[in-house]
């Protein structure tokens, strides 16, 4: 380690796991932990200390899941260094592949000034497919068209490719509008959100020069969430991670919650296949929760197939008992989540500034897929002041408000306030 860099670790608050996976710098890692133990703070540390020990910003790629979180990070990693990070790709995934296609894209046939599709744009385009091909929207809707054109782009099938694998008549009428969207598209020099991902990936594979340009610029690779990953994203890492292999990626399978959309649980539990003699780093510290929330959330995982075993505890206060409270939808629960908070409001005890309109967000529990944990009873009996939102096998994502008894500071995430809306 260097001098430089012990100035900046100097600066950072973390725990003994956390500062190994930060100063490890030996090939590929999966820093591989729960909800709330620091994972994006570990990232956004390491992106701190690569630039501090002398990488320039513009060489490191982080990715992400939503521009928020691309947003934060990069805030909080200006803060750390002290300076702005001009050129750093930092962004979502599909931002950033939208910046490599506008530099690129002539390799693809495309131009620099190519059109970005959004859904109402695609659900045209796909109307006007079916009136090419003289097909009827009342036997197969639009929308479900675009849902199998989507779940072929995001495995980062071509229209020969799916061709080759389609088995029967349905499959073979979707091929042949999925050829004439994307033929479509390009005649109109677009392309849509999935697209965006299918043609980075199409780009490097097929374009040795383009490829090693962007593994030789690229010192790093640094990925959160890294369970909601689909396959042409780990297609995309892949390819970027050319022979150097560093990648840094963190995640929480527990937390895969995008399968819908084509995320693959598998990226994660099978990230050292794909980045042989990968270090892993297993976080199990929780800073959000208290272990009574803790040990609901482990009792409710700890069913899941296909998981890896972890084990989430706190060092604060046990806390309130948590309650479970059926809605009976995300408005309802919106709702009344919103009508529990109003009275705390008033009287204040919210913690942190701000507009008191978008509480801070400051504690949620770890995603519970499947249903209400045996037992749960007896984990959640007693206790007004807790809410604990359970799903059902759909995997929508988990939030919470935490009581702690301790000062009776209540702490909200902000996308329950009021609104209904579900984002991450
Ligand atoms: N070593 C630590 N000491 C104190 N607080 C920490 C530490 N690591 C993380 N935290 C805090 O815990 C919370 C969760 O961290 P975050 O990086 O968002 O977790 P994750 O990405 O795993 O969900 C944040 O408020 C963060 O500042
Ligand atoms: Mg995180």
């Amino acid at each position: 380690m260097t001098e430089s860099s012990g100035g900046v670790l100097s600066r950072l608050v973390l725990n003994g796991v956390q500062r190994e996976a930060v100063v490890y710098d030996r090939g590929p890692q999966l820093v591989f932990a729960g909800a709330g133990t620091g994972k994006t703070r570990v990232l956004t540390a390491k992106m701190a200390w690569l630039i501090d020990r002398g990488i320039a910003p513009a060489r490191l790629f982080a990715a992400t899941f939503t521009n928020k979180a691309a947003r934060e990070m990069r805030d909080r990693l200006e803060n750390i260094v002290g300076r702005p990070m001009d050129g750093m790709w930092i962004g979502t995934f599909h931002s950033l592949c939208a910046r490599l296609l506008r530099r690129e894209c002539r390799h693809l046939g495309f131009e620099r000034t190519f059109s970005i599709y959004d859904q109402t744009d695609q659900l045209t385009l796909v109307r006007r497919v079916l009136q090419r091909l003289e097909m009827d929207d009342r036997s197969v809707s639009p929308r479900q068209i675009l849902s199998h054109v989507s779940r072929f782009k995001n495995r980062c099938l071509s229209v020969e490719e799916a061709r080759k694998t389609a088995t029967g008549f349905y499959e073979q009428e979707l091929v042949r509008m999925y050829a004439e969207y994307q033929k479509m598209l390009r005649e109109q020099q677009a392309m849509d959100f999935d697209d965006l991902l299918m043609h980075a990936v199409v780009l490097l594979r097929d374009n040795g020069d383009v490829l090693s340009r962007y593994t030789t610029l690229f010192d790093y690779l640094l990925i959160d969430e890294y369970q909601d990953t689909n396959g042409a994203q780990l297609q995309l890492v892949k390819l970027l991670a050319g022979k150097h292999r560093r990648v840094f990626a963190v995640g929480d399978d527990d937390q895969s919650i995008y399968g819908w959309r084509g995320a693959q649980v598998e990226n994660i539990l099978t990230f050292g296949q794909h980045f042989p003699q990968t270090k892993v780093f297993k976080l199990e510290q929780n800073y959000r929760s208290t272990q009574s929330i803790l040990d609901f959330a482990n009792a409710a995982i700890a069913g899941n197939s296909n998981r890896a075993p972890k084990q989430l505890w706190t060092d604060r206060d046990k806390g309130a008992r948590v309650t479970v409270t059926r809605f009976r939808d995300d408005r309802q629960e919106a709702q009344k989540i919103a009508d529990s908070v109003k009275p705390v409001c008033r009287e204040g005890k919210i913690r942190g500034g701000g507009d008191r309109r978008t509480l801070p967000y400051q504690c949620a529990v770890p995603c519970i897929r499947g249903s209400v944990p045996q037992g749960a009873d007896t984990l959640c009996s007693g206790g007004r002041d807790g809410f604990l939102r359970t799903f059902g096998n759909q995997g929508l994502s988990g939030v919470s408000a935490t009581p702690r008894e301790s000062g009776r500071q209540y702490q909200f995430r902000t996308d329950l306030q009021c609104s209904g809306s579900r984002a991450r």
